[in-house]
């Protein structure tokens, strides 16, 4: 393993798969830094959202960005163990988790120029600190030498019941029959894009958490961390 590099924990899986809940409580385990990179990309929908920018047109997506930076600030004390910025602002689980965002986000997240964007801070922010890093390109593409990865599935039926979750606690409207919809629909569009799809590195170590609590999921990734050390 890369000793030379600081501590770097990737964990890649579908929509609602549980990386949010394991990647948060991973890192205040190990006592390191946590980056959810999906709040940045959905960040960047909630700027198109409101800007009015076509969320196919590559171009202007990355000049919307040069004008209203997305930015992260990793802070322990946090929420969610970091803060994100659109435009200067303040973007809350509120926003980020909105209805109207989610339903753009993937095909946001399928341009070249914005990905590009969002790699470039993820890949600094992990070469300054030990983190926790989830999302969908973490062990492919983002820290390909990240001394562990994980790549996290479940069932359709506990995704749908754990996003069900994370939507109520962030006070978004669950609307039940279009959630198994949504989810799909997320998981066919990240896996087929052009550009990074969601896939398994190949070292990657694969952890299904259908039917096992996040904190045997930690308990796992920890032990992974502990060999991998
Ligand atoms: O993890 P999430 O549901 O908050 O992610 C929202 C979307 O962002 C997801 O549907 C695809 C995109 N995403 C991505 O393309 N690459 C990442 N590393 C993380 C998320």
């Amino acid at each position: 393993m890369n000793r030379d590099l600081p501590l770097q924990v990737a964990i890649d899986g579908p929509a609602a798969s549980g990386k949010t809940t394991v990647a948060r409580a991973t890192a205040r385990r190990l006592g390191i830094l946590n980056l959810d990179t999906g709040a940045m990309y959905r960040a960047v929908a909630y700027l198109a959202l409101r800007t009015g920018t076509d969320v196919d047109n590559d171009s202007a997506l990355v000049r919307m960005l040069d004008q209203q930076p997305v930015t992260v600030e990793l802070d322990q004390s946090a929420p969610l163990g970091f803060r994100v910025f659109g435009g200067g602002q303040e973007l809350g689980e509120r926003d980020l988790q909105a209805n109207d965002v989610t339903a753009i986000v993937s095909a946001v997240s399928a341009n070249p120029g914005v990905r590009a964007a969002m790699v470039v801070s993820q890949q600094a922010i992990a070469s300054r600190w030990p983190v926790v890093m989830a999302g969908r390109d973490i062990g492919t593409v983002v820290l390909p030498n990240a001394q562990v990865k994980i790549y996290l599935t479940a069932s359709t039926g506990a995704r749908i019941y754990r996003r069900r979750l994370q939507l109520e606690r962030a006070g978004v409207n669950v609307d039940s029959h279009r959630l198994a919809q949504e989810i799909e629909e997320r998981d066919r569009l990240d896996a087929t894009r052009a550009v990074s799809p969601l896939a398994p590195a190949a070292d990657a170590h694969v952890i299904d958490s259908s039917d096992i609590n996040a904190d045997e999921v930690v308990d796992k990734i920890c032990a992974i961390v502990a060999n991998a050390r």
